[in-house]
């Protein structure tokens, strides 16, 4: 098999989980599993130290794009934000943060937009046109606190706003209607996307049957066992992970997952650049394993190839099919749509 390398100077994304909290219960969150709640990575409540975090991005040279994300927590919550983001800016990072739009208040959120710039993407929950198909997945928030703190957001930056509804059972039927309220409330983008397998669906808070099905019949069947690993989302991306723990990990999966064969190859922000590097060719070169199996290769690949997501450009009415591995949007190019 190929032997692949990464150097620091390769690296131009990074995914970074600022924290460990959240304030909702989505059920479907990974949060929400016994198995998390008992693990050390819930309790207690960490979040990383900004100064080891800018020393260690202060030495990628090439860095253009950060993933404020949070694998299983919500990136806004973090009481160096603002500070943060300045440090991004000033360096002229592109910024794309997936929030569950509930946090704080509306001063906040335009404090926030005044700090973005036109290429920069932030990503709202909207699970339903009302409150109640809203706050079915969304525990504790309300759609019009959402609304809210886009509008101020939005009021406030040039940052490109995306409306993201995730398909269950339940709220299918309303696609288009989610999509008729995010273009009344400004937004550019409006997306659909599939739920993720869990074991733990609770009526119709499922992904619709046939998506079901496909990961029944991948993880009953261990389908995905027999096959070879061949991509690495992270690689492609030369992109890397950093944990609320100061972990360096290729990919967040291996953050989240138990029992990750990348465990014994975690690095931490704190060490020197080549044992990092060393560390993460490591884990670059042992993807042939069943969590990189069962995660970005067969399964969402595959998944993506038959069971799309979709994205509508709100201003020009578009629809574009998106794929898996390139699920971040980037208005580079003067607000087309570009996959990267
Ligand atoms: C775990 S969340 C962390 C970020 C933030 N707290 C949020 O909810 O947007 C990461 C991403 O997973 C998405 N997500 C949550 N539940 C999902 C589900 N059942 N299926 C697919 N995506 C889901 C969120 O909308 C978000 O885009
Ligand atoms: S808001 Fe995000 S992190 Fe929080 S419970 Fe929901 S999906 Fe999980
Ligand atoms: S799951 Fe494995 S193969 Fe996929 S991006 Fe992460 S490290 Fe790479």
């Amino acid at each position: 098999m190929k032997k692949y390398n990464i150097s620091f100077d390769d690296i131009t994304t990074f995914e970074v989980n600022l924290i460990n909290a959240c304030n909702l219960k989505c059920p479907l969150c990974l949060r929400q599993s016994n198995d998390f709640k008992n693990s050390l990575y819930y309790k207690p409540i960490r979040e990383i130290k900004l100064d080891h975090l800018i020393s260690f991005l202060d030495k990628l040279p090439n860095l253009r794009r950060a993933v404020l994300m949070g694998a299983v927590s919500e990136p806004t919550l973090y009481s160096k934000f603002f500070e943060f983001i300045k440090y991004l800016k000033s360096r002229d990072i592109v910024l794309r943060i997936s929030t569950n739009g509930s946090t704080h208040n509306p001063k906040w959120w335009a404090e926030l937009g005044t700090l973005l710039s036109k290429d920069d993407i932030v990503r709202f929950p909207i699970e339903g046109p009302t409150n109640e198909l809203h706050s079915k997945y969304r525990v504790n928030s309300s759609l019009q606190k959402v609304l809210e703190n886009h509008k101020a957001l939005k009021e406030n930056s040039e940052a490109i706003t995306v409306a993201q509804m995730i398909q269950f059972q339940y709220n299918r039927k309303y696609k288009n209607d989610v999509k008729e309220l995010a273009k009344k409330e400004g937004f550019d983008y409006c997306t659909w996307i599939k739920c993720y397998p869990s074991n733990d669906y609770i009526k119709n808070i499922r992904p619709e049957k046939k998506i079901e099905k496909f990961y029944e019949r991948y993880f009953n069947d261990n389908i995905f066992k027999k096959e070879k690993c061949i991509i690495c989302d992270a690689y492609n991306r030369k992109e890397i992970y950093l944990a609320h723990n100061n972990y360096v990990y290729l990919c967040g999966v291996h953050d989240e997952v138990k029992n990750s064969p990348f465990q014994k190859w975690k690095a931490s922000l704190n060490e020197n650049l080549d044992e990092i590097f060393k560390k993460l060719n490591k884990q670059l070169n042992s993807i042939n394993n069943d969590i990189c199996r069962s995660n970005c290769n067969t399964m969402c690949y595959n998944v993506g190839i038959y069971f799309p997501d979709y994205v509508n450009n709100l201003k020009t009415g578009d629809q574009y099919e998106i794929n898996y591995f390139s699920k971040e949007l980037t208005n580079i190019d003067e607000q087309k749509l570009k996959l990267i």
